[in-house]
């Protein structure tokens, strides 16, 4: 093998969730369900996917569900043997990383993503490893798995981009590849949130990264940027020109599911992509943007709670 295998992952997920008060008051919001699985178990099984044998969760003491949704459940699983219920006992069991493989480290204190990370260094120590932002769902092939196979070549810092519109780049990190068109691009200059007039491109960093330790270095200065946070972006933009850095449009799309409507959308297109309730919900869908189904129109009897229980 040419470059160091990535085989650690680093999972941010202590913040608060305060954009889904009140139902992230006592849940954590990487607990909050997409289809039928916890929005933290989509991207571990995209790591999974990906080759991940180690995985880092940058936690808070109050989150300590999210370990739990890893960890073996005996009573669970003896329930369900017990009742011959051997499908759900295997979702339940392909859920449990091995003990050990599971890691955590706290995150004391909200001071950003690029902190997050930092916090994950001891438990990284020297070698690649990916970032993956559970926020964010891609719908499509394991987006890391496509990533870790481009790694695999060229070696460095690789991160997954997408178009978005113009007047959305200050939500992003931008990604500057110098006017050049490709899959798979060298990185001339990272910028975060950047106004819509001084966005070097419309191409942003969608929350899927495979990084070089050396980023710790740049993280140990505690520098803050946008929003007055220690940013990601601007550390790996320190790495620019060091060590080979690259974009890489990946094929599938992405889901914001920390936003309402993302997360909505994003429940509609995995739910329809269901092979047991995508063809229910697709009627229901068609029924909504024909006007058929309105909560202001009496029951035709063929509505969602019915489709559900059919
Ligand atoms: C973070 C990153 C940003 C990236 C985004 C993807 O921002 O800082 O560069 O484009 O995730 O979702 P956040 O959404 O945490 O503000």
């Amino acid at each position: 093998m040419k470059h160091k295998p990535v085989r650690k992952a680093v999972f941010p997920v202590a913040g608060l969730g305060t954009r889904f008060l009140p139902a992230t008051k006592v849940m954590a919001k990487e607990m909050l369900t997409i289809c039928d699985k916890p929005l933290i178990q989509h991207v571990v099984e995209e790591a999974r996917a990906a080759g991940i044998e180690e995985f880092i969760l940058v936690t808070s003491p109050s989150k300590e569900m999210l370990q739990k949704q890893f960890e073996a459940h005996p009573e669970l699983e003896q329930v369900l043997a017990s009742k011959n219920k051997n499908d759900l006992l295997k979702k339940v069991r392909d859920t449990n990383i091995l003990p050990g493989k599971l890691k955590v480290a706290y995150q004391d204190k909200p001071l950003g993503l690029g902190h997050a990370i930092w916090c994950a260094k001891d438990l990284v120590g020297d070698e690649p490893f990916a970032v993956l932002l559970p926020d964010v769902l891609v719908k499509g092939p394991s987006c890391l798995k496509q990533m870790v196979d481009i790694y695999e070549d060229i070696g460095g810092n690789v991160i997954a981009v997408e178009d978005v519109p113009r007047d959305q780049t200050d939500k992003y990190g931008i990604v500057d590849i110098g006017g050049t068109d490709g899959i798979v691009l060298p990185v001339q200059a990272l910028v975060e949130k950047p106004k819509p007039e001084h966005a070097p491109s419309t191409l942003s960093i969608i929350g899927r990264y495979i990084l070089q330790p050396e980023i710790f270095d740049a993280l140990s200065v505690f520098e803050k940027g946008a929003g007055g946070e220690i940013q990601l972006t601007d550390a790996m933009a320190k790495l620019i020109g060091k060590q080979p850095f690259h974009s890489v449009r990946f094929e599938g799309k992405s889901y914001d599911c920390g936003s309402k409507l993302g997360f909505i959308e994003a429940n509609i297109a995995f739910g329809l992509a269901d092979a047991e309730i995508g063809d229910q919900l697709q009627k229901i869908v068609n029924q909504f943007s024909s006007g058929a189904l309105s909560d202001a129109l009496p029951s035709k009897g063929n509505n969602a709670r019915h489709a559900a229980k059919s």
